[in-house]
């Protein structure tokens, strides 16, 4: 007969404790992390078996669907390129990162609340003048954007910086048809005067679906679900000595709001797109007239110091 024990006497599987075992499968896995020199590492990745090893027992995983999930993970790895980022998109689509970003931004006071980046901030905005437009293809509805970044106290955040992106009247980002629109399309990165103002024209923002000629969209698709956003512009806002700000300026009453397909909408930041018929306004301002007129004040936590 042969002998398989590499001439160590046969034993028990009680004498070899590391041996998997569906029963302890989380615990045997999180003690193979017990050297790891991080101790948040080792925290993160025990939680991540344990929960991973939950799920699969809850759901009895069959191995036609653990391998189906490994051609989905596949593909979405595939998809990805530096424009498109099919994770970040998983994520999105999953609830994963507006509980992240909640998790990390609580709501406080009268800070402005923080939603989804999304996976279209792949490019650096380029500077413009402030009250510059943003829009270099004239197409859609003209709209001025206003508002004034100030601290917790009221205090204006005095140069601040205030990037700014959106898709456009079709509902494309430049980077989805480059070649077709010009590069930096509908981005500006404005910097905001000594009293934390800001402002710039751009186009009034449609709903438009998130990419879903992927991996992504298939799921949507196997889940019956939309792959819509409401119209929104995106804002981040970034000053020495503050907590840095991504979030978005929602449309009122654009289709959608209850219903985003990364469920990034908060009702604090949602606003009125006012029309505007006011000729000596809109040539004060440079702008076509009638115009949409949105205000969007902005409040952001100043980084307190140990000894504030
Ligand atoms: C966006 O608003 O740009 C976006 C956010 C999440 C997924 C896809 C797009
Ligand atoms: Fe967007």
């Amino acid at each position: 007969m042969t002998d398989h024990t590499n001439g160590l006497p046969r034993t028990g599987a009680e004498a070899l404790p590391g041996l998997f075992d569906a029963e302890r499968s989380a615990h045997i896995v999180a003690t193979s992390f017990a050297a790891s020199p991080d101790p948040r590492l080792r925290a993160v990745l025990t939680s991540l078996v344990a929960h991973l090893h939950d799920f699969v027992k809850d759901v009895t995983l069959t191995s036609q669907e653990w391998e189906a999930a490994i051609r989905f993970l596949t593909a979405t790895g595939k998809k990805c390129t530096d424009t498109r980022q099919e994770f970040v998109l998983l994520s999105d689509v999953l609830g994963v990162s507006m509980l992240v970003d909640a998790l990390n931004n609580r709501a406080e006071g009268d800070l402005t609340e923080s939603t989804v980046e999304g996976p279209f901030h792949v490019v650096v905005s380029p500077p413009r003048a402030l009250g510059a437009s943003i829009d270099e293809t004239g197409k859609g509805e003209p709209c001025l954007v206003t508002g004034r970044v100030v601290d917790e106290d009221g205090l204006p955040v005095a140069g601040a910086s205030v990037d700014v992106w959106q898709a456009d009247a079709d509902g494309y980002y430049d980077v989805q048809l480059p070649g077709e629109v010009p590069a930096n399309n509908l981005r500006g990165l404005f910097t905001a005067d000594a009293e934390g103002r800001f402002r710039f024209q751009t186009i009034v923002p449609r709903f438009y679906p998130i990419p879903d000629d992927g991996p992504v969209g298939g799921l949507l698709r196997a889940t019956s679900r939309h792959p819509y956003r409401p119209a929104h512009i995106h804002v981040e806002v970034t000053a020495p000595g503050v907590r840095t700000l991504t979030t978005h300026l929602f449309m009122a009453g654009t289709p959608y709001l209850n219903s985003d397909a990364v469920f990034g909408v908060k009702a604090s930041l949602i606003r009125d797109f006012v029309v505007l018929d006011d000729p000596e306004l809109a040539a004060a301002v440079g702008i076509a007239n009638p115009f949409r007129w949105v205000n969007f004040p902005i409040v952001v936590r100043r980084e307190r110091k140990l000894n504030d």
